[in-house]
């Protein structure tokens, strides 16, 4: 039985990266997903039956439990405004499931091996062929890093040969740095200053504009993120 994440299905991009990997490295290579959440960006490895390692520190989003909805009655789609207040949204619990329970559900465990770590503050001493995480550079849970130091310990675990995928917040206002830390949202560029001459950048996306986005779970009140989408590949 297929499962469904709680954060909707994957992009396409993530499916662009897989036949990339693919094409290097023929059917069996390794991945790891760093965030994996409640598995939006895993179970596609999993199902492919990959090698796939998760990381998250979110226990709900690891072993399943209740989590808050907003109740949206009314689809809105709004223009960013510096000054934008969302309306407050009443709240429903809900069951979720976790990543190791759709993991099971879909006869998957075998593939996967999914660890509560603070990848940020416990790098795992491994590499992989492929390594992904979107969204997760910004969250309070790592504002002790600066984005340089964080970028270089995904870097770290790339093996050689390998991809490193990252999809980040940027700042939406660039001199703004009380409501988008340096250490949270990369300026325009940015990211490209911390991959040396071991790495080839093989696409470097960033928005100029903010997307809106409707309150949804773990961030319940309408907002805006300007998102960046780097792919690169570790040369040396
Ligand atoms: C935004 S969610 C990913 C959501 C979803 N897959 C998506 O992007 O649509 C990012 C995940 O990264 C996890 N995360 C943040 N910091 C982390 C850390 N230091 N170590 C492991 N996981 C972390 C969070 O718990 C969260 O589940």
């Amino acid at each position: 039985m297929k499962t469904k994440s709680i954060w909707g299905n994957p992009p396409k991009r993530l499916y662009k990266l897989m036949k990339i990997a693919e094409k290097d490295f023929g059917e069996k290579y390794t991945a790891c997903i760093v965030g994996c959440s409640d598995g939006k960006f895993l179970l596609p490895f999993a199902r492919k039956k990959l090698r796939v390692t998760g990381y998250d520190i979110d226990d709900i989003a690891l072993y399943g439990g209740q989590k808050s909805f907003p109740i949206v009655n009314e689809k809105n789609k709004y223009q960013y405004n510096k000054n934008f207040k969302s309306q407050e949204y009443e709240l429903v619990k809900k069951r979720v499931l976790g990543i190791t329970e759709r993991l099971e559900i879909e006869k998957l465990s075998n593939y996967a091996l999914i660890e509560k770590r603070d990848f940020y503050r416990n790098v795992p001493e491994k590499t992989f062929d492929v390594v992904f995480t979107s969204c997760s550079l910004h969250y309070t849970a790592n504002k002790d890093f600066s984005l340089e130091d964080k970028t270089k310990k995904l870097q770290s675990i790339v093996s050689v040969g390998g991809y490193l995928y990252i999809d980040y917040m940027m700042a939406i206002e660039e001199e703004d740095y009380i409501l988008y830390p340096k250490e949270k949202f990369y300026r325009k560029g940015e990211i490209l200053n911390y991959f040396d001459d071991n790495w080839r950048i093989v696409s470097c996306k960033e928005n100029n504009f903010p997307s809106f986005e409707g309150a949804h779970v773990d961030c319940v009140k309408d907002h805006f993120h300007r998102f960046g989408y780097l792919l690169a590949k570790r040369i040396k």
